[in-house]
């Protein structure tokens, strides 16, 4: 299968390729960037070291040859300012966001790619992508809650010195301000988290408010992500490569979980070849609900100031 990574020559679009070369999940990967030469440079870089991971293919492309695409990875966006909310990225992003979506559509694209959306505001530009592509909705996800679940789980696991693979803490509802901790059913290798002795409210809200704030964190230390969420990425298109059905937390279009339609944003979601396979309406606390909603009333919002 090939992948196509529009932004290939960014910090999370080149991560993310170094990443899937080493996953060795597609047998091509072109990478896409408005700066040429970076492209180049990221693909010829992955290149060299092709002879250690993997048999595919890696090169910098352009749209025309974009149209055998499986599954089209957009990553290229400007940057969030450390005090900027994702949201507030929104109308500078969505203009060059429209740019891409043109931009595949005159390449071309098979009814049966998958877009999968990195960009921020992830669930904003996952909505347009979903409306501008004539793509069944299902086709089309965005990155999600997956990084922010990982966080989660990874600094919980960090604070109480447990392994972060045995770690499984659910975020969920929109990338962004108003995501939501679901400790209703946070694990550590099955066994409920809320067990352990010192998982009290304090430190409930301490490791979430210090998720929320991760992006940000890494912004203001080193300009922004890219290892953590270029392994969230592989994630997903592994569970995409290989129709796995894994329930992950990624954006797509609502169809009626929790009463949510009409916005994308993360509910658990099954996930295969064919994209979203269903979303599952497991059972949430009250306040976790209400979260969820309050998530999507924030986006629709958002949504409704969008220029164009
Ligand atoms: C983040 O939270 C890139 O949106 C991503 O860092």
């Amino acid at each position: 299968m090939k992948a196509t990574i529009i932004g290939g020559g960014g910090r999370v679009g080149s991560c993310a390729a170094f990443n899937l070369q080493c996953a060795g999940l597609f047998s091509e990967i072109q990478l896409i960037d408005a700066n040429e030469a970076m492209a180049e440079g990221e693909a010829l870089d992955l290149l060299h070291g092709s002879a250690f991971s993997a048999d595919q293919k890696i090169y910098a492309g352009d749209y025309a040859k974009a149209a055998d695409t499986d599954v089209f990875i957009i990553t290229a966006g400007l940057r969030r300012q450390p005090d900027e909310s994702r949201l507030d990225l929104i109308n500078r992003n969505v203009s060059l966001f429209r740019q891409i979506l043109d931009s595949i559509q005159n390449g071309g694209y098979s009814r049966d790619a998958i877009v999968f959306v990195v960009s921020n505001p992830v669930d904003i530009l996952t909505h347009l992508a979903q409306q501008t592509l004539s793509l069944p909705w299902q086709q089309v996800i965005g990155l999600g809650t997956q990084l922010d679940t990982a966080r989660f789980s990874s600094l919980i696991a960090d604070e109480l010195d447990l392994a972060p693979t045995q770690v499984k803490a659910l975020i969920l509802g929109e990338h962004g301000d108003s995501m939501v901790p679901i400790w209703s059913s946070a694990t550590v290798n099955g066994l409920p988290l809320e067990g352990l002795p010192g998982i009290d409210h304090t430190f409930q809200n301490r490791l979430f408010k210090r998720t929320q704030g991760s992006g940000a964190e890494v912004i203001s230390r080193k300009g922004g992500a890219g290892w953590a969420v270029a392994q969230a990425i592989t994630d997903t298109c592994r569970a995409i490569v290989g129709n796995e059905k894994r329930l992950l937390p990624v954006s797509s279009l609502q169809q009626g979980c929790y009463g949510i339609r009409d916005i994308c944003l993360s509910v658990p979601t099954v996930l295969g070849r064919q994209g979203v396979l269903a979303h599952h309406e497991i059972k949430l606390w009250p306040r976790e609900q209400l979260g969820l909603q309050n998530s999507a009333k924030a986006l629709k919002t958002t949504l409704s100031k969008v220029e164009g």
